[in-house]
């Protein structure tokens, strides 16, 4: 008999032990690839899209543009492709991943509040979908570049929507400070947009933060930004898509939950918070379904609407795979470094388990430590362990978003990525660096690893003085 590990997860335990995820045994794969390595499943992420379009079916010309920083390999990309979504861009980065992909132009939307001249000049010589502003100082280069070509560029307005919140302390309001126009000080950037003659506001967007549990956030979102395009509407200028961002949760926080590191995060565990369940996306779905239709009504126009989620379409669907290298008193080394899963940081930490192990008793107490000779690199301290060896499997779960697109090379080359297709083929994504990709951007003696330097680069970088 097979048990779950979590409700509402894709992972199951064998009877002897064994960790399934998806149809497959963690324990033997661990075995049969070297480790560390990220497994990606397509039936998890293909099931989490059709869950969140369900969830938001009866909104008529609905929107989703996935938000790529979040995991830009190829199979998922292509996953999405497939099924229609729309994407949204933070750079030049981004943009390339998704031409790779086959999105087209109409299908993209760029974001960030600091995109260089180069990355806006490909956006619209692209002729993407729109760009959100961010700044008054980016609408005038927007319109200057418009304007050397001749063209009219669609824009959306990047709106804080939410200013004083207070359950933010001081120091998470200010972090806030860095994105978008604040409510209550926006009008000067629609005044500005109105003499710029090269641009067009379409669209308002607002995104209000990551791992959202609360559906009344995105509707307090949602009806200030139909309150201020009823507002737009009067001044003769007519919104035609509200983006009410990202930040959807992922559906468990069992895997990735508050450290207990944090102060608080005793007493959360103590009345069962630490690990609650996120509210469904249908709930989601449901609530901003209600207060979009009200809207409409209320102020009498029909604007699209759009979402960017990224953590809530990915988290889930990928493991990463490593192996326990050496062990020392409490202290157990494995080949997942934090450089692997760098969301396990200060305010999160990543649950571990042993395939193979699951049925055994986990009594001892151990700090599970990456490879790397960082002080900090330690994916959990004072943790139930059962009884290891080196070469023993161990999983992460729950690290498809912002784990392969901010894993870092310090000291060690990046892990492959293996797609778990969803007819059980299991294809490499993406190939294991090795130290000379890593070293390849070196410049030895006027030459890198893709021959001669150019000397201009340096020139053009203001370098050479
Ligand atoms: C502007 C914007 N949109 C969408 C997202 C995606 O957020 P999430 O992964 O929480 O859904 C982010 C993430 O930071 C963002 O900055």
């Amino acid at each position: 008999m097979q048990q779950r590990l979590f409700e509402g997860d894709n992972c199951t335990i064998g009877q002897s032990g064994e960790l399934i995820f998806n149809g497959v045994d963690l324990g033997r794969l661990a075995r049969e690839y070297e480790t560390p390595y990220y497994l990606i499943s397509e039936n998890i992420l293909r099931a989490n899209c059709r869950r969140f379009m369900a969830g938001f079916e009866g909104v008529p010309g609905f929107r989703v543009y996935y938000s790529v920083k979040t995991n830009y390999e190829s199979g998922v990309l292509q996953c999405l492709r497939d099924l229609g979504f729309g994407v949204e861009i933070s750079g030049g980065l981004d943009l390339l991943a998704c031409r790779r992909a086959g999105f087209q132009p109409e299908d993209i939307v760029f974001d960030g509040p600091c995109k260089s001249e180069e990355e806006l000049r490909q956006a619209i010589d692209l002729g993407i979908h729109l760009i959100n502003v961010e700044s008054e100082l980016e609408l005038q280069t927007i319109d200057r570049l418009a304007r050397e070509r001749g063209r009219i560029v669609p824009v959306g307005i990047r709106i804080d929507p939410i200013v004083k919140n207070p359950s933010y302390s001081k120091l998470i309001s200010t972090y806030k400070q860095k994105f978008g126009f604040p409510i209550d000080r926006c009008d000067s950037v629609f005044e500005l947009a109105n003499r710029c003659k090269n641009v067009q506001v379409v669209g308002l967007h607002a995104h209000i933060g990551s791992q959202i549990l609360s559906p009344e956030l995105y509707v307090k979102n949602l009806s200030i930004l139909f309150e201020l395009a009823a507002r737009l509407k009067k001044n003769s200028l007519n919104i035609l898509e509200v983006n009410i961002g990202g930040g959807f949760p992922a559906p468990s926080t069992r895997h990735l939950r508050v450290s207990r590191r944090m102060k608080g995060a005793e007493l959360l565990d103590r009345i069962n918070l630490l690990e609650a369940r996120p509210p469904e996306i249908g709930e989601f779905g449901r609530s901003i379904q209600g207060a979009y239709e009200e809207a409409c009504r209320r102020w009498d126009i029909r604007p699209i609407l759009a979402t960017e989620p990224g953590r809530s379409l990915v988290s889930n669907t990928c493991v990463v795979i490593g192996r326990v290298r050496v062990i020392k008193d409490r202290w157990v080394f494995t080949d997942i470094s934090i450089n692997d899963v760098p969301e396990n940081l200060f305010f999160s930490e990543f649950r571990v388990f042993f395939p193979g192990k699951m049925r055994e008793n986990w009594v001892k107490k151990a700090h599970l430590s990456g490879p790397t000779l960082a002080t900090n690199d330690v994916i959990l301290f004072e943790t139930a362990v059962p009884e290891l060896q080196a070469g023993d499997p161990i999983a992460i779960f729950d690290t498809g978003a912002y784990s392969i697109t901010r894993a870092n090379q310090f000291t060690r080359p990046r892990s492959a990525v293996y797609f778990l297709r969803s007819d059980g083929r299991i294809e490499v994504i993406r190939r294991r660096e090795r130290p000379e990709d890593v070293l390849s951007m070196q410049v030895w003696n006027g030459r890198n690893g893709a021959g001669v330097f150019r000397e201009e680069a340096v020139a053009v970088a203001g370098l050479s003085a």
